[in-house]
């Protein structure tokens, strides 16, 4: 058994990583045989790309995957720990599955993802959650053949979560969701500290994947018809800064840019690493996405600090007016916390001035959510819940209002999409992305899923678009 440490989780030592190739262990291949799997992601995309990993181990094992988790044979739970609902969310589900094991006592329970990272989830596990059979973290995720093959030995439960990251692992198998999108890793971990959030204890210290497997993994997307990648980090504009080599994010998107892919995405940005270099290389590849998530947190330069976010208000503005002039039809879309320990309603109008300047196309918001050993969950927040409710609303009325007016701004134009496939309507509208990642719904058949085609927009909703297809005129 190994359990994790937030103490050493939080140490970055100068270690060099090493890349490692992943290593199938041929002799474990049957042990899901004629067996059914199914994993719940919570939480971000690289959740969710870590569960492609898992799906596609578990199918080296024999498993086959079922969409019904009350039937299947092995239930794996892939966490989020970044506010508390998730963590509830996840806690709930234990809940469930705990019936579920009472009427079938062979089901197999796995936990793992960021919450296996938190030394007081493995513990309540360890006491109250017996019946998770067993847990690995973030940083051992293709260990997962060997962890299972343990539990299913021995019928004991199986905890083993690493607080250091260790090697960075490459060619992990993976089952992609889609066929013509896909997420590529380029960095793990953070070495940021902001001081209200738990993913650098949870996803370790900074690591960039070396460009060479990088690219090779996007060639190859390529070469199978892939039509988008988004590159993910948690801190994307960061990447190289752990290399000796002078190779960044700039270098990384051009020649990304040049693999001939027809999209490309990457998130998330910290304003802190965005370079004129990065703005530069977005403006000059057409393929490059004009779509960029930029997390502001806060419109207040003291709570700013507060949150060790290392800019102003100033400074961002600074950085999102050159975006929009540098860029030309970026969409600019990014995340805020309101109710931040020691915020008040004067910080919380910084907020909103700052929204109304930016005008964003999208914006996640949420109620400050206390993490523990984070830095901010020692802060004195004396500000009740409802009145941080309250400003959750505000701002949410002002950020809508700019999705539906910068949605209007659309009507009539011609827009790239990329086709998804059917919309909840039935099997006659079809979904898609615009290049500035607007959702957009309009008549068309099947056989246009997975192409970027041009549609006009014909209508504006605050959270999407209606339109009619232009081009292909022969579908
Ligand atoms: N409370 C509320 N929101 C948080 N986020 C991260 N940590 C917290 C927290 N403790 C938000 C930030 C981040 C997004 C992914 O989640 O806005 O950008
Ligand atoms: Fe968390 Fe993002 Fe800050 Fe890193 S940069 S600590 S992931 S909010």
């Amino acid at each position: 058994m190994k359990l994790p440490s937030y103490q050493e989780a939080r140490s970055r030592k100068k270690a060099a990583i090493e890349r490692e190739e992943y290593h199938k262990e041929k002799e474990l291949s049957h042990i899901g045989e004629k067996k059914t799997y199914y994993v719940k992601t919570y939480g971000c995309q690289m959740n969710e790309h870590d569960s492609e990993n898992i799906k596609a181990m578990l199918e080296e094992l024999g498993f086959i995957e079922s969409l019904e988790m009350e039937a299947s044979d092995l239930v794996i739970l892939n966490t989020c720990s970044i506010r508390e609902n998730a963590h509830n969310k996840a806690f709930g589900m234990l809940g469930r599955l705990k019936h579920l094991k009472e009427m079938r006592p062979d089901l197999i329970i796995g936990l793992c993802g960021c919450m296996a990272q938190e030394e007081g989830v493995v513990d309540e596990i360890l006491h109250k959650y017996r019946q998770v059979d067993f847990v690995f973290g973030t940083h051992n995720l293709h260990r997962l053949p060997m962890i299972l093959k343990k539990y299913m030995d021995s019928g004991k439960q199986e905890i083993e979560v690493l607080s250091v990251e260790g090697n960075l692992i490459e060619g992990m198998p993976v089952k992609r969701a889609s066929k013509y999108k896909a997420y590529v890793n380029i960095m793990y971990g953070c070495d940021k500290f902001c001081t209200y959030c738990i993913v650098p204890y949870t996803r370790g210290k900074q690591r960039s994947r070396k460009k060479e497997d990088i690219l090779a993994e996007i060639r190859s997307l390529v070469a199978d018809g892939y039509q988008e990648v988004t590159l993910l980090g948690q801190n994307v504009n960061a990447y190289g800064k752990d290399f000796a080599e002078d190779y960044r994010m700039e270098n990384l998107l051009e020649d990304v840019a040049k693999t001939g892919i027809p999209r490309v995405r990457f998130m998330t940005s910290h304003p802190w690493d965005f370079t004129d270099a990065m703005i530069d290389t977005i403006a000059k590849y057409p393929n490059i996405m004009p779509a960029i998530h930029l997390p502001v947190q806060s419109g207040s330069s003291r709570i700013l600090k507060r949150m060790g976010r290392r800019y102003t208000k100033e400074e961002y503005l600074t950085l999102f007016d050159k975006i929009k002039e540098k860029i030309p039809g970026v969409s600019v879309s990014t995340d805020i916390i309101v109710g931040f320990p020691g915020e008040t309603e004067e910080d919380f109008q910084d907020t909103l001035d700052l929204v109304e300047h930016c005008q964003y196309d999208n914006a996640f918001t949420f109620i400050f959510s206390k993490r523990e050993n984070t830095a901010a969950c020692r802060l004195k927040d004396d500000t009740p819940l409802r009145e941080k409710e309250q400003r959750l609303y505000r701002l949410n009325q002002v950020v809508n209002r700019y999705f539906l007016e910068n949605n209007q701004k659309l009507v009539g134009k011609v827009v790239p999409v990329l086709v998804d496939g059917y919309n909840e309507n039935g099997k006659t509208q079809l979904f898609g992305y615009t290049d500035t990642n607007k959702l957009i719904n309009f008549d068309g058949p099947d056989a246009l899923i997975g192409k970027i085609i041009s549609v006009e927009v014909t209508e504006a909703k605050t959270w999407s678009l209606d339109g009619i297809i232009v081009e292909p005129k022969n579908h």
